[in-house]
């Protein structure tokens, strides 16, 4: 019971001070694990001093995204690790705001409108692996890390960037790192004093900026004529029904939101995808006889996707049990009931799609790595919040039909090509960092396949 009577939900005591800051530490995803084991689906604790309330049931997180969205914003620790980079870029805006801009940006992601970038992502994918060779040994995950980086440069700026990609990439790699790293730090050292992280940051950050907005204004003085076919031409272009258009602040901070949920993500799925089949030969090979079924080797457009059931199925495995968004944040803006508690305007609540999704409650032999169970309609029958790689509700992810088209292309692209093993020795170990990540990268061996 709290002082005013409420009923709190159950947890660890952890440390003084810290709370289970430690315990989360050094390994978070098994450390939410055990404390939904521990205590159930709900789960109250504290890290420094601060509290957060844990959710480990499909009606609780449905809640929290759909039925009661409105009593949420993003959390406070979400926009601190983004803001510098995001501004009031999509991923964390709020209310009539969030609202107009999302309805500007949707149209750029209308099923139709991404098909269009299906030659660009085939394009791109088939240049990527153009001399890669037999036998040779490749990070792999590095690998799908510029791949998906070349894709967005791309879809996102045409040919504009093409010359900067690499070191854009580069800049948001290190930026996206010493954020979180601040973040994780008991006592953070302003960001204006001249360290060296500090001030690579600063450069890093006017870098990227002042290209983005050089972009921008170079398209308003020329017109941002049809031969741009790209997103940020749809972005530069919608207009709202009082005639309204973004302004460069505004396109800089989605295109840069865009550019950052975009490539990253989609690279991690895509890594563990090929981890994922080299441990199961089994699998890879289904895949394989369904690529050589439907395609015969030909190229893959976006209208193969749908008659490719099983390559749909590998990735919804992958997503479940590898999700790059492994955890999602909310803030309470109003008083709220979850799972027969009374929540508190600014409780901090998390749930976690890695824990979610290996709930043996809903999926049978949930380690196991097995396609097969989303072919007799699993999705359908689960209930809402138990699977959610893309988020639910009405932020749910906007490039949702983007990834799933980018992966099957650069899956059924790479995979007519090439089996991947891994190196023997090499460690592969989920690293939670802003996204899920190899930790030591994934080196596999190439194996061209006949
Ligand atoms: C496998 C790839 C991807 C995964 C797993 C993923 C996951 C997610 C998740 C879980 C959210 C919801 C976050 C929340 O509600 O707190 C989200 C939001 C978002 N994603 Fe993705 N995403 C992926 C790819 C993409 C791509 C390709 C783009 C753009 C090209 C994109 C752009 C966004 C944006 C702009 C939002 C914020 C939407 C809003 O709040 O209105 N994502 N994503």
């Amino acid at each position: 019971m709290s002082a005013n009577g409420n009923r709190i939900p159950p947890g660890p005591k952890g440390l003084p001070v810290v709370g289970m800051a430690l315990n989360l530490r050094s390994d978070p995803l098994a450390g939410m694990r055990q404390m939904t084991r521990d205590y159930g689906d709900i789960v109250r604790f504290h890290v420094m001093m601060q509290e957060r309330i844990l959710l480990n049931h499909p009606d609780w997180i449905n809640q929290v995204l759909v039925v009661q969205h409105g009593k949420f914003h993003k959390s406070e620790l979400t926009r601190r690790i983004t803001v510098r980079m995001l501004g009031q870029g999509l991923l964390i805006s709020e209310g009539e705001f969030w609202r107009r801009q999302r309805r500007l940006a949707q149209p750029a992601f209308h099923r139709n409108r991404v098909n269009d970038y299906a030659s660009t992502m085939l394009e791109l994918a088939q240049a990527h692996i153009r001399d890669w060779r037999d036998g040779e040994a490749r990070n792999i995950a590095q690998e799908m890390t510029a791949l998906t980086l070349d894709i967005a440069v791309r879809t996102l700026f045409s040919t504009t960037l093409l010359a900067e990609a690499r070191q854009v990439g580069q800049a948001m790699t290190f930026l996206m790192r010493y954020s979180l790293r601040r973040q994780r730090l008991p006592f953070r050292i302003p960001e204006n004093w001249p360290t060296p992280a500090n001030r690579r940051a600063n450069r890093e950050l006017e870098f990227i900026d002042s290209l983005v907005y050089r972009i921008i204004s170079e398209r308003r003085t020329n017109g941002n004529s049809d031969h741009h076919n790209d997103l940020l031409a749809l972005l530069m272009n919608a207009m709202d029904e009082d005639g309204s258009q973004m302004t460069p602040q505004q396109l800089h901070d989605e295109t840069m939101t865009l550019f950052l949920a975009g490539h990253e993500t989609t690279a991690q799925m895509l890594a563990w995808t090929w981890y994922a089949l080299s441990q199961n030969p089994a699998a890879e090979a289904r895949l394989h006889e369904e690529l050589q079924g439907v395609l015969g080797g030909r190229p893959m457009e976006a209208a193969d996707f749908p008659r490719l059931p099983y390559l749909q199925a590998v990735m919804n495995e992958v997503l479940r049990l590898y999700p790059p968004a492994y955890i999602m944040a909310r803030e309470a803006v109003e008083p709220c009931e979850i799972g027969g508690y009374e929540l508190r305007p600014g409780s901090t609540i998390i749930f976690s799609q890695w824990v979610m999704h290996r709930d043996p409650r809903f999926y049978d032999d949930p380690e196991a790595f097995r396609p097969e169970r989303w072919l007799d309609g699993l999705q359908d029958r689960l209930p809402p919040g138990a699977y959610f790689p893309f988020g639910d509700g009405p932020r749910r992810c906007i490039g949702q039909g983007f990834a799933l088209l980018e992966a099957a292309i650069v899956i059924g692209t790479l995979a007519q090509k090439f089996r991947f093993r891994l190196v023997p020795g090499h460690p592969v170990v989920p690293e939670p960092l802003v996204t899920l990540r190899p930790r030591h990268g994934i080196h596999m061996t190439l194996h061209a396949r006949a």
